[in-house]
C-alpha cells in the first residue's frame, strides 16, 4: 500500500504542466472506437487505470487495441454487430463509468457477460441503469445493495437477446442529472429497434452526444432532451482519429492549489472545456479566485484551451443547484477552497456525492475535521467555515478508496502545519498517475512512500 507525504509550501507553486487525457472522453472515445467500422487511433490516451479498465474490458469482448506509440492507441473497430462473449468477467476496478456504460453496450447483445469490480465499486448503486435498460428488454441482475434497499450492486450478469431480438425505442425521464445514466441509454440505443429519448432534471455532462454528432450519427438534443435513432448499418459508425484533451477534473486540483498557495501561478496545458463540465471554474470564481482561459480548438466536439489559475485571497461561497452538476466531481476539491475562503461556505444540493467512489458528503467532512476546519454534515449538503488565517493542522487521511479524496487531501496539506500523509494512495493512479510528479514539478515537497 502506497501513501502520500505532503509537506507545507514554503515557495509558490509555478509553471506550466500536462495533464493526463479526460477520463470521461477516453472511456467513449474506446466504445465508439470498438464499435466503429475501422481502424481508429486514441492519441494522447495517458489517463489512469480507470481508462485501462475500459479498455481491457474491449479486448476481452474480442477488439483489437494495440499500444502502437507512447499514450498512443490503435483500436481496431469490430462494427456494431462484431463484439464476442468473454470468457471470464470483465473487471471494472474502481469505474463506476466503465460499469455503467458497458451495461448499455452489453444490454443489446446476444451473448451473456458478468460485470466485477473492487471493494468501491461493489458498493455503487446499479439500478438506476438495470431499471430503464430492463424496460426496453435488456436482462440485467446484480447483488442486493449492502444499505440501499430495493437497490443492486456489482458483481452484475448481463444476460443475452434472443437471437434476432433487438433492444425496444426507449423514451425515458431520469430522476437524476446522470451523465453515466443518459450515456448507458445512448449506446444501447445503437442495439434498439426503434429511437431512444432521455430526459433529465437538468443536462448532465454531454460527452457521448457531442462524440456521436462528431461521427455524424442521428442524434438530436434539444435542453435537457436528447434523442437517438439507432443506426439502420452495423458499420454506421465511422472510423476516427482523436488527440485527447486534458482532464479538467485533474486540472482542477492543480488550479485549485494555486489559489491556496501564496505567489502561485500554475498552466495547465490542452485542458478541456466542456461547459457542461467545468463549473470548477465558475466555482473559483465565486470564491474570488482567479482563473484565465485561452481556448485552442476542439477535438470530436471538445473544446480545449490553456488555464491558469493564480493566488487570491478567497471569500466564503455558496455552491449549488445545476453548478453543482457541472462540477460534481469536482465538490472535493472545491471544499479546500472553502476550507481557505475567509467566513462561512455552503455546498448545496450534494447528495449525488454520497454514491461516488466513497461518500464523499461524509469523508470531505471528516478529512476536513483532521484538517482542524469546522464542518456541518446533512444529509445532502456541507457547510464550512473557513479559516483563512492559520495554517490548517497535519493529519493522516485514509483515501477511503478514492482517488479524489487523496487528490483533495494532498492540496489542503499544502497549508497545513506539518507533515500530511495519505494512505491508500495507490488510488490517485485510476485518474492522475502522474498527480505527485507534476505537483513536484510545480515546487511542491511531495513524495510516494511505499
Ligand atoms: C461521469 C459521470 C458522472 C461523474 C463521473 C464520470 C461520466 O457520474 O461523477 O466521474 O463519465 O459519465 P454520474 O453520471 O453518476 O453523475
Amino acid at each position: 500500500m502506497t501513501s502520500v507525504v505532503v509537506r507545507p509550501a514554503r515557495k509558490p507553486l509555478v509553471g506550466s504542466v500536462p495533464l493526463p487525457s479526460d477520463k470521461s472522453i477516453g472511456h467513449r472515445a474506446v466504445i465508439f472506437a470498438a464499435l466503429s467500422a475501422g481502424d481508429c487511433e486514441l492519441r494522447r490516451f495517458s489517463g489512469g487505470e480507470d481508462n485501462v479498465a475500459t479498455v481491457n474490458a474491449f479486448r476481452s469482448l474480442g477488439v483489437e487495441i494495440e499500444q502502437v506509440g507512447e499514450n498512443v492507441l490503435r483500436c481496431s473497430g469490430v462494427g456494431l454487430d462484431g463484439l464476442r462473449g468473454s470468457l471470464g468477467a470483465l473487471d471494472c476496478g474502481n469505474s463506476g463509468t466503465t460499469m455503467r456504460l458497458l451495461c448499455g453496450v452489453l444490454a443489446g447483445q446476444h451473448f451473456e457477460s458478468t460485470l466485477v469490480g473492487d471493494a468501491s465499486l461493489s458498493k455503487r448503486p446499479m439500478l438506476r441503469v438495470a431499471k430503464p435498460l430492463r424496460s426496453r428488454g435488456g436482462v440485467l441482475e446484480g447483488e442486493p445493495h449492502p444499505t440501499r434497499s430495493g437497490d443492486i450492486t456489482a458483481p452484475l450478469r448481463v444476460g443475452a437477446l434472443a437471437e434476432g431480438e433487438r433492444l425496444a425505442p426507449l423514451d425515458y425521464e431520469s430522476p437524476i442529472a446522470s451523465a453515466q445514466v443518459k450515456s448507458a441509454l445512448l449506446f444501447s440505443g445503437l442495439f434498439a429497434s426503434g429511437p431512444t429519448s432521455v430526459q433529465e432534471p437538468v443536462v448532465s455532462r454531454d460527452h457521448t452526444e457531442r462524440m456521436m454528432s462528431a461521427l455524424s450519427m442521428p442524434i438530436e438534443s434539444a435542453g435537457p432532451i436528447v434523442r437517438l435513432h439507432p443506426p439502420a448499418d452495423p458499420k454506421a459508425i465511422r472510423r476516427f482519429d482523436v488527440d485527447l484533451p486534458g482532464d479538467l477534473s485533474a486540472a482542477a486540483f492543480l488550479l485549485v492549489a494555486a489559489q491556496l498557495v501564496e505567489g502561485s501561478a500554475v498552466t495547465t496545458r490542452a485542458t478541456g472545456l466542456n461547459p457542461t463540465r467545468a463549473g470548477i471554474l465558475e466555482a473559483i470564481r465565486h470564491f474570488g479566485g482567479q482563473t484565465d482561459i485561452q481556448p485552442q480548438g476542439d477535438a470530436l466536439g471538445e473544446p480545449f484551451g490553456e488555464v491558469t489559475g493564480r493566488h487570491a485571497e478567497l471569500a466564503g461561497a455558496t455552491i449549488a443547484g445545476e453548478l453543482v452538476v457541472r462540477a460534481i466531481d469536482e465538490i472535493p476539491i472545491a471544499c479546500a477552497l472553502g476550507a481557505r475562503a475567509r467566513g462561512q461556505s455552503a455546498f448545496l444540493d450534494i447528495g449525488e456525492l454520497r454514491v461516488k467512489e466513497s461518500d464523499r458528503v461524509a469523508t470531505m467532512a471528516s478529512v476536513l475535521r483532521s484538517f482542524g476546519v469546522e464542518v456541518e454534515e446533512h444529509e445532502a449538503a456541507l457547510v464550512v467555515e473557513g479559516r483563512p488565517d492559520r495554517p490548517l493542522t497535519a493529519c493522516r487521511i485514509d483515501a477511503a478508496h478514492d482517488h479524489r479524496i487523496a487528490m483533495t487531501a494532498a492540496v489542503l496539506g499544502l497549508v497545513a502545519d506539518g507533515e500530511t500523509t495519505i494512505t491508500g494512495a495507490d488510488v490517485i493512479a485510476t485518474s492522475f498517475p502522474r498527480f505527485v510528479g507534476t505537483l513536484r514539478a510545480l515546487g511542491a515537497e511531495i513524495e510516494v512512500r511505499s
